[in-house]
């Protein structure tokens, strides 16, 4: 790597106040901050007002951080049972915005934000650019999508905040992505590790290294990658690759950043949600350092604000490094809802992610494919040749060797031509199960 491209740590001095509160400061001001949230969601949010009467809560009940505990959780079902806007604890016109989740199994679940939610929201992309080694400045190329996805319009704010030239490029169009980022001389890019993927391949294919380009930062998120990602992504463009994390239903991008400098997982921006890990069984909390499933209450959203909701995703809370007094998430291992049960084992698509990258002559695109021929799980593991590979067969033995070794399971490997498997624009989709069919 060349000087050029380091991502230098964003110095105490352009940190914003709230980046820098000590432990208790912040402890004081998450508990000041959640009774606001409670009350103002019990007062205004029918739907909190009856779950938290359900359990005999009422705000002033709230004196402690652990009093939280006893409030119940919050599920994407609560949401859709309220579509459109019945979770909103604002009337709908002092709502400026709306955003949406895909929807793909059932009615989409609909978010809203004030003016001051969207200040905030461009606030924290801006702090977590800083942290991922961006600067006011920098040509920040935005390819998350746009629309009523967040990723797109929540990177776009926030660079613009921080002070970033924006590309407004959102998803597609990957010829002219490559044009762009070239052309313009993008130092950081914002897209889901997919579909940089992508867009390094069109690099490839048209002779261009990406270490000619001026990019500098790549921050990556809306869905899982693993550490052996981020040695390919490095390796192949000279770029830092970190990780951002959100999800629409909390806010967005930028609930959790990743520091450019220790790459150690994402720092939780807890002075404006706070974080529970829990048993996605039991539901009881789970001592910090545990595995489990993350749950947020967010601390200062006005519209739409949440209490315990449950993300479903997997993770463990670990004390803050590079800015201390926020605890960091590590690396998501995967959704509750992505987890394969293949005869018995657990296995994540990110667990097999970690072996392919690990193998020769494979791209990073991958799929895996449950079937049931025989009443017994099988899974089939579709990779792609690199071009130019002409040994199928000891590539495949290889993945097939490391997946039954490292994870436990028997899997088939299916080396598949260069460029066969379907390219998404963002979201990869990891699993295709056709067991029910
Ligand atoms: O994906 C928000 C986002 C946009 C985050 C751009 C980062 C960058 P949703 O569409 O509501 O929002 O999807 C949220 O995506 O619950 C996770 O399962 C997954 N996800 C998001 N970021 C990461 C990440 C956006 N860094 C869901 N690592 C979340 C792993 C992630 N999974």
């Amino acid at each position: 790597m060349t000087d050029r491209f380091l991502g230098e740590p964003c110095p105490p001095d352009l940190q914003d106040a709230g980046e820098r509160l000590s432990v208790d400061e912040l402890r004081a001001r998450q508990l000041e901050r959640l009774r606001t949230t409670v009350r103002t969601a019990y007062e205004n949010v029918p739907h909190y007002r009856k779950a938290l009467d359900a359990v005999g809560f009422v705000p002033d009940d709230l004196r402690e951080l652990s009093d939280l505990g006893r409030l119940p959780f919050t599920t994407k079902h609560d949401l859709r049972e309220n579509y459109p806007f019945g979770m909103f604890a604002v009337p709908r016109e002092q709502v400026v915005r709306v955003h949406a989740s895909s929807g793909t199994t059932g009615r989409p679940t609909v978010v809203g934000y004030t003016r001051g939610d969207i200040d905030r929201w461009a606030d924290l992309i801006a702090r977590s650019i800083r942290a991922a080694g961006g600067r006011a400045g920098d040509v920040c190329h935005v390819a998350y999508g746009y629309g009523l996805f967040t990723g797109g319009l929540g990177a776009h704010y926030g660079a613009e905040r921080l002070g970033c030239t924006v590309v407004p490029v959102s998803g597609g169009m990957t010829e002219r992505q490559v044009d762009l980022i070239r052309d313009f001389g993008a130092n950081i890019v914002m897209v889901t590790p997919s579909y940089f993927l992508s867009i390094l391949d069109e690099m490839d294919a048209r002779g261009l290294d990406p270490r000619d380009t001026a990019l500098r930062v790549g921050i990556f998120g809306a869905e899982p990658w693993t550490e052996q990602m981020r040695t390919e992504v490095e390796g192949r463009t000279g770029m830092h690759a970190v990780d951002i994390y959100g999800l629409s239903e909390v806010m967005g991008p930028g609930v959790a950043q990743e520091c450019v400098e220790s790459k150690d997982g994402l720092h939780i921006w807890e002075d404006h949600f706070y974080p529970e890990i829990i048993d996605p069984v039991t539901g009881d909390v789970l001592p910090d350092g545990s595995e489990g499933e993350l749950v947020f209450t967010t601390l200062t959203k006005e519209a739409f604000p949440v209490l315990r909701y449950r993300t479903r995703d997997l993770t463990r809370l670990l004390p803050g490094t590079a800015r201390p007094g926020m605890r960091r998430m590590e690396k998501i291992t995967g959704r509750t809802d992505d987890m394969m049960i293949v005869r018995g084992v657990n296995v994540f698509p990110t667990q097999i992610e970690e072996q392919l990258l690990l193998i020769e002559g494979l791209t990073p695109h991958y799929l895996c494919v449950l079937t049931r021929p025989d009443r017994l799980d099988e899974l089939t593991v579709q990779v792609e040749a690199a071009p130019g590979l002409t040994d199928h067969q000891s590539p495949a033995a290889e993945l097939s060797h490391r997946i039954k070794t490292h994870i436990g399971i028997s899997a088939k490997v299916e080396v598949l031509p260069p460029h066969a498997l379907e390219r998404s624009l963002g979201k990869a989709k990891r699993i295709s199960d056709l067991r029910r069919r």
